[in-house]
């Protein structure tokens, strides 16, 4: 079977077509699955790119999508010819998380999905939504799960909430999605005034373009007659957390997700105590969460917003175009 292995210390350059042993059949409690997909997300470009420590041959990509072919013994969730999509924290199933780190995440610490089959225990995945394609299915494992997690198990999300979304990458927009499906009013950023109006035609009911408006948490404001926002997708960090904690409503949420400006820097502190805001570090959630978003999915019939896919031999160009900033949503990878 043919997958692709990062060459240490990483790189674009450095990602290889390999052949490898067909991994055969499943035993007892495992399923052998036929990928078909995978979606890029930001922690996979800091793998690949040897942004972060990686182990020599490592496989990359933590979201994989495809089909099952054969179940082991002792197997009852799945069937052969069930369409299923995996989970970024295999061994997180449900309640509190219980990780803080990627050492057992696929692509991370161990062995991901750009690959053509593998064979895993069965709860390392689970089914994917009805109706919905494989590379679909593949952008819910880091980018669906971390914004569901974010409004509506740790948020609450309920309907006439103000939810904020920075940038139009791949969980900001699906933030937007879950938003406006469970009825929220949505506030959404951009550096591109094209990406704002691609926006509103999701149901974006307010845009700021945060580069000729880098005082949007003030913005933010205006537009909810002085309240702030009920939800922040904080994907930026330290470039755009004090914003965020402006644009914030009193005893408000920022779920505080991504690292796109940086990995520290100073927090106006007594403008979050004042605001009375909850800050919440969160990273993806457990298998019972995405079992709960799927059923979520199916029932509002939300389609992820896929602005390019490739195959699976042009990982290194995805890349590449998830660096240049220009998509809008996902890419993915099909095979
Ligand atoms: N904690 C978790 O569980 C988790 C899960 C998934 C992702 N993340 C993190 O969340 C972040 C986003 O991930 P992603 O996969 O969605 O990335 P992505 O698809 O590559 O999104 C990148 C987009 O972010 C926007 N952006 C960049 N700098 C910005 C800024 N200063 N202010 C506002 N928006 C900005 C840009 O949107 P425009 O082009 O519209 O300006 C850009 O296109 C990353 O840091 C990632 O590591 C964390």
């Amino acid at each position: 079977m043919k997958a692709i292995k990062i060459t240490a210390p990483g790189g674009l350059d450095r990602l290889t077509v390999v052949d490898l042993d067909d991994p055969g059949e499943p035993g007892a409690g495992a399923i052998r699955v036929r990928l078909h997909a995978s979606s890029l997300n930001f922690h996979d470009y800091l793998v690949v790119a040897g942004k972060s420590k990686v182990a020599d041959g490592r496989i990359p990509m933590s979201d994989g999508a495809g089909v099952v072919e054969a179940v082991g013994a002792d197997v009852v969730e799945f069937k052969p010819g069930d369409h299923v999509v995996s989970c970024f924290f295999p061994f997180w199933q449900d309640g509190p998380a219980p990780v803080d780190n990627f050492a057992n995440t696929p692509g991370d610490g161990i062995d991901g999905y750009a690959r053509d089959v593998v064979v895993c225990p069965a709860h390392w995945f689970t089914q994917a939504p009805k109706g919905y394609s494989h590379a679909e299915a593949a952008t819910l494992t880091t980018a669906g799960l971390t914004a569901w997690r974010a409004l509506v198990v740790e948020g609450g999300l309920k309907a006439g909430d103000t939810v904020l979304a920075l940038g139009t990458g791949g969980v900001s927009i699906f933030a937007l999605q879950i938003a406006k499906a469970m009825g929220a009013t949505v506030i959404i950023t951009s550096s591109s005034d094209e990406k704002l109006e691609r926006a509103r035609a999701l149901g974006a009911d307010h845009l700021i373009n945060y580069k000729s408006e880098p005082d949007w948490g003030a913005r933010v404001r205006d537009l909810t007659d002085g309240r702030g926002a009920d939800h922040i997708v904080e994907v930026g960090g330290p470039g755009t957390l004090p914003q965020s904690i402006r644009a914030v409503s009193i005893g408000g949420r920022i779920a505080l997700i991504g690292v796109l400006t940086g990995i520290g820097g100073e927090v106006p502190t007594a403008l979050l105590m004042a605001r009375q805001a909850r800050l919440q570090g969160l990273i993806v959630g457990s298998r019972r969460e995405q079992i709960d978003m799927i059923r979520a999915i199916e029932a509002t019939n939300l389609h992820p917003i896929i602005n390019r896919s490739l195959a699976l031999g042009e990982i290194a160009e995805a890349f590449r175009h998830q660096e240049s900033g220009r998509h809008f949503g996902k890419i993915c990878l099909e095979f």
